[in-house]
C-alpha cells in the first residue's frame, strides 16, 4: 500500500565543520525547516546530533517519508547515510513532534557514545532496534522534563 504508515531510522556522519556555534546554527536551521516541511507532509520524528553523527527517525505516510528522505540524503551537511530500520508501522512513536531534537544533555550524549565507539558504525537490525529505543526514551524523558 503506497500510503501506509512507514518508519525509517538512519544514521549518518556529521559533516558540519567549524566552531560549535556553527553546528548549533546549522542544526537550528535544519530543525526550523524540518518542522515546517514535516508538519505539512504529515511527518513526525526525532533527530539526534553530536559532533560525529546524526541519527533520525522519520515516520508518516510512506510516499511522504520517501520523498523527504530523498532530499535529506542529498544534503551535504552529512554523508554515509545508513538505513538501520525501514518498515511499515501501525502507530506513530512520535505523534507530537514534527521533529523532536533529543539527546543534548550530557547524560544522553553519554548514552550515545557506544554508537561510535563500540560499533564502529556497523549497520544492523540490532543496532537499529537499540538506537530506536534510546531515541524514544530520550524524547519522552525530555518531554517529561526529567533530564537536565
Ligand atoms: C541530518 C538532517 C536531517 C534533516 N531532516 C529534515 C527533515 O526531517 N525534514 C526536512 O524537510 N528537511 C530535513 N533536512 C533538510 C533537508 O536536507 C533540506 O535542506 C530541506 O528539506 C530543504 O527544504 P526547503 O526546500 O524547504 O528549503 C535535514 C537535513 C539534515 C542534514
Amino acid at each position: 500500500m503506497q500510503d501506509e504508515l512507514f518508519r525509517v531510522l538512519y544514521v549518518s556522519r556529521n559533516r558540519i565543520e567549524g566552531p560549535l556555534d556553527r553546528l548549533s546554527s546549522e542544526i537550528a536551521g535544519i530543525l526550523a525547516t524540518s518542522r515546517i516541511n514535516n508538519a505539512r507532509a504529515g511527518i513526525t520524528g526525532a533527530l539526534i546530533v553530536n559532533s560525529g553523527f546524526f541519527a533520525q527517525v522519520l515516520e508518516g505516510p510512506r510516499s511522504a517519508v520517501e520523498k523527504v528522505f530523498e532530499t535529506i540524503q542529498q544534503d551535504h551537511r552529512h554523508s554515509d547515510v545508513q538505513v538501520l530500520l525501514a518498515s511499515p508501522i501501525t502507530v506513530r512513536a512520535f505523534p507530537n513532534w514534527a521533529m523532536a531534537f533529543v539527546g543534548r544533555s550530557p547524560h544522553h550524549q553519554h548514552a550515545l557514545a557506544w554508537l561510535q565507539t563500540e560499533t564502529g558504525f556497523h549497520t544492523g537490525h540490532l543496532i537499529g532496534e537499540r538506537l530506536y529505543t534510546i531515541v524514544m526514551e530520550m524524547a519522552y524523558s525530555q518531554e517529561a522534563g526529567d533530564v537536565a
